[in-house]
């Protein structure tokens, strides 16, 4: 990083200068850290919508041109040629693994995917219709008190860390699934390959054997990749800003997956499959529901579509939308509501309303399609987004963590309460 001072700020007639942090590709920064000590201004900037929080070298994205790249790589290679442990390997360590690193990840996170009986009595003890995002992040924060030879911030208990999450979670997530269909949770096999293992635990039968469709392998291998990172979104922000309190990768996680639940991030796969059938129990067409969309009176929005940094195509979404057509083709997915997403998309995509304000579908418009026609329920969508996106989650702790810049999360804020008064006894109030 060079360092140059060509920015300048005037305020009550002082001009200061400040420093420009500059990016290898894409945005360079004005520092304004030293501002409050200098002039007694805060920046503001609610949303975050123009705060670098950090350097990162893991995740590039360039939202006009539609461009997202990991660790340098463009999204569409590692879609077409690579495997979702392969990316997490290269997000986690900054390089693609080679054969020989690559298969002492497979067979570290295949020993490591059987969960402690405590974990799975955990699992058992929550209603079977709880949300299993709430599960979930729930387990994630339990897994740190059954493995605390993980919790640390030394090489070797990120290390353990990093392959304990990788594993478990997935196991978790199968589980979670396993449960929704009634199914006795079965151990996983310590040989098996990722996806394949996460598929066996999440729809064997009793006898734990499976069939598993090329097709279907590929594609949920391929969603995982899509997902695996996207620099500093909600959920990852919260998973760096409760990690820079030192606290575990584990609660730092679980975090994230509270802030992944909400139906503006991740939880947005969800509700665009709720959506879809909305409009159809309604009966309205999907003219009728953009009219509402862009009235805003019932405060719908098109869910799926549009994203903070993306203003144009999500290149996720073009490659979940392609695999969508070949997948829904073969395996006879719901294609009436396949194809009602695509005419709305049609009809937002030539509207001046969505138009103007550079609205596209993101990753999640058509994603839960996909997990429908693998027999995923809707409530699942977003646990397996979670998946995807455990390596970036742990990418960005790890790379936090190293950085000796890294300081505590500590926004401030523009007070506009009450100046100060004395306190009222109750009978005065
Ligand atoms: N449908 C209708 N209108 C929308 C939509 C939408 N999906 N998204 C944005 N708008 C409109 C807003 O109403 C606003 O209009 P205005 O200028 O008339 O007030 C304008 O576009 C800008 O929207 P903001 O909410 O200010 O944009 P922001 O960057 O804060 O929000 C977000 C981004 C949250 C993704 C938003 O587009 C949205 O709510 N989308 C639907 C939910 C969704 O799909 N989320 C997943 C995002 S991808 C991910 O997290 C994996």
């Amino acid at each position: 990083m060079t360092r140059a001072v060509d920015a300048r700020l005037t305020v009550d007639g002082t001009t200061r200068e400040l420093p420009l942090e500059r990016s290898t590709v894409g945005n360079d920064g004005v520092s304004v850290a030293t501002l409050l000590s200098d002039t007694g201004l805060v920046t503001v900037d609610p949303g975050f919508m123009n705060t670098a929080s950090c350097e990162s070298s893991i995740t590039y994205i360039d939202g006009d041109q539609g461009i997202l790249r990991y660790r340098g790589y463009p999204i569409e290679q590692l879609a077409q040629n690579s495997t979702f442990l392969e990316v997490s390997y290269l997000l986690i360590h900054g390089e693609l693994p080679t054969a020989d690193q690559l298969t002492a990840l497979n067979e570290r996170v295949a020993r490591h995917m059987h969960v402690h009986s405590g974990i799975k009595a955990f699992l058992e003890a929550f209603p079977r219709d709880a949300h299993p995002m709430a599960v979930l992040s729930g387990a994630t924060s339990a897994l740190s008190t059954f493995y605390p030879e993980s919790v640390g911030r030394g090489e070797h208990e990120i290390e353990l860390a990093t392959v304990q999450l990788l594993a478990k979670t997935a196991t978790v997530i199968a589980y979670l699934q396993r449960r929704f269909t009634g199914g006795d949770l079965i151990e996983p096999s310590r040989d098996g390959t990722y996806v394949d293992e996460f598929m066996r635990i999440a729809f064997s039968g009793t006898d734990g054997s499976l069939d598993i469709d090329p097709t279907i392998r590929r594609a949920l291998d391929l969603l995982l990749i899509l997902h695996a990172d996207h620099e500093q979104n909600c959920s990852t922000s919260t998973v760096r800003i409760v990690g820079s309190s030192q606290a575990n990768i584990y609660a730092s996680i679980s975090a994230g997956i509270g802030a992944l639940s909400g139906p503006l991030h991740g939880g947005a796969n969800e509700a665009a499959l709720g959506m879809f059938d909305n409009i159809k129990e309604s009966g309205d067409t999907v003219e009728q529901f953009v009219a509402k969309v862009k009235d805003k009176a019932e405060g719908a929005r098109l869910m799926g579509f549009g994203h903070r940094v993306y203003k144009s195509y999500d290149p996720r979404g073009a490659v979940v939308k392609d695999v969508a057509n070949t997948v829904l083709a073969e395996l006879g997915g719901n294609d009436e509501t396949f194809q009602m997403a695509q005419r709305l998309e049609e009809i937002a995509l030539s509207d001046e309303y969505f138009i103007e304000r550079k609205l596209y579908p993101n990753v999640d418009f058509y994603t839960g399609l996909l997990y429908s026609a693998m027999g995923f329920p809707r409530q699942m969508f977003t646990p397996l987004f979670a998946l995807g996106r455990m390596p970036g989650w742990i990418a960005h702790y790890r790379e936090m963590m190293e950085d000796p810049r890294t300081k505590i999360g500590r926004p401030r804020q523009i007070y506009t309460g009450e100046v100060a008064r004395d306190y009222a006894p109750m009978d005065q109030r």
